[in-house]
């Protein structure tokens, strides 16, 4: 079983290039089912859940072709409405092949997607959006049945701005018939990314980064080449990289305007940040002092940041208080960090770390995605060596970590 093993690394020191948007990657790959053509798409991340993604896609008629960063996705004939369980059960964005099945060919059988085991993820919202929009809905054996010959656009209030249920509604209204608006949207950077992407092929979306989207049904679109934005929470999980080692450094391919709320609060704790125009400069040489968060839908903290700042608390110097308003269950790397002799209470959906500590390196396992971050980060300023199960989950997240970690000077190596 692969495991990462890091010993403490000293401070780091050099610079580390960001890769493609995860979270992006998923829904536009999803969105090449709505295009009758060939699709060109580049800084697109080589992990485990885009592989999934073009698998599933391949079975549905597409024919991919992928370089490096770049994929091209012929989707001239969409063969299939039904989505396999085995790749669909490994990661959530796999259910945002919903809307964009639904409107191609009128029906979808969707499993029910996977994903990092942070919560219930209940799809409720994304469903109340398809029936809003005029969708027969039937759930059974692990499936979600949806039909409409052609959606018709609609209003549609999210409880909560779920980012997956705005992308599958946004794609919903794309080539629904009339206006689709959502309201209490997902502001998030991503959204933003998908839409940009379908405008450019020429649907009718506005409003997005904003929590009132329009989207004016069109009949078609024309196929396109796109970039998509850089994976923020990468990039976050570099910075804190040389801030929990007190190091300095810089993280280039990134928007700093995706990063404001992981910025302000590590300039908060006393780190040193300069922005550029797609480069971040750290210098966190002087001690930390802790903080309080609390996460929240964009622009708010992020919930995908959440774990490393948990790691980073234990350097910190004074109490620090971190509140996951987000999911409810996303504290599982919580008792792995204790294990390195970290002092984390849990209380409800808050945690409270006491720091500095000094950490000392263990054999642990990582249960989410983000969580095996949090693990990484604690190894690289643990006293030893620390070895870290449950490598899949990173890897579905993370292209090359290792690599990029050791080129700033981690000691760090896949086993
Ligand atoms: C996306 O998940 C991201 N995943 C997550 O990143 C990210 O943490 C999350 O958005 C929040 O930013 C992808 O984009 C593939 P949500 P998603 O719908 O869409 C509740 C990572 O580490 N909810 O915004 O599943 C839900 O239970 C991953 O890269 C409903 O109640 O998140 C949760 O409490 C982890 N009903 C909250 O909303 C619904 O129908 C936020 O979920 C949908 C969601």
């Amino acid at each position: 079983m692969t495991k990462i093993i890091v010993k403490n690394s000293g401070s780091l020191i050099g610079t580390v290039c960001c890769s493609g948007s995860k979270n992006s990657a998923l829904p536009i790959l999803s969105a090449t089912i709505l295009t009758n053509g060939i699709t060109s798409l580049s800084n697109i991340p080589r992990l485990s859940d885009i592989d999934n993604m073009l698998l599933i896609l391949e079975g549905l008629g597409a024919k991919i072709s992928q370089n490096r960063d770049k994929v091209r996705v012929d989707f001239n004939e969409c063969k299939g409405y039904v989505t396999p369980y085995e790749p669909m059960s490994k990661f959530r964005g796999s259910f945002l092949l919903a809307a964009p099945l639904l409107s191609r060919m009128g029906k979808a059988r969707i499993s029910m997607p996977g994903g990092c085991p942070i919560g219930n993820r209940p799809i409720d919202l994304h469903l109340k959006g398809f029936a809003a929009l005029g969708a027969a809905i039937e759930n059974g054996h692990g499936y979600v049945d949806l039909s409409c010959k052609r959606l018709k656009g609609a209003k549609v209030y999210l409880d909560f701005p779920s980012v997956g249920a705005t992308e599958n509604l946004i794609m919903a209204g794309t080539l629904a018939q009339g206006e689709t608006i959502i309201e209490n949207a997902a502001c998030e950077p991503e959204i933003v990314d998908l839409a940009n992407f379908l405008n450019q092929q020429g649907a009718k979306i506005s409003g997005m980064g904003s929590d009132t989207i329009k989207i004016l049904g069109v009949d078609s679109l024309t196929p396109t080449e796109y970039s998509i934005i850089s994976d923020r929470i990468e990039a976050g999980t570099f910075m804190s990289a040389f801030a929990i080692t007190n190091g300095k450094g810089i993280i280039k391919n990134v928007n700093p305007m995706h990063l404001k709320p992981v910025t302000a609060k590590l300039t908060e704790m006393g780190a040193k940040i300069t922005e550029k125009k797609n480069s971040l400069i750290i210098d966190a040489t002087s001690s930390l002092s802790a903080a309080s968060i609390k996460t929240l839908p964009f622009p708010g903290f992020p919930t995908d940041m959440q774990a490393q700042f948990s790691s980073l608390m234990c350097e910190a110097e004074g109490t620090g208080i971190i509140v996951e308003t987000v999911f409810e269950n996303r504290f599982l790397h919580i008792g792995e960090l204790n294990r390195m002799g970290a002092d984390i209470r849990i209380d409800g959906r808050s945690s409270v770390i006491e720091g500095p500590k000094k950490l000392s390196g263990a054999k642990v396992t990582a249960y989410d995605l983000r969580g095996g971050a949090a693990l990484v980060l604690a190894g690289l300023c643990a006293a030893g060596e620390t070895e870290i199960d449950g490598v899949k989950h990173i890897q579905r997240g993370y292209e090359h970590l290792c690599d990029k970690l050791h080129s700033a000077g981690a000691d760090i190596f896949l086993e």
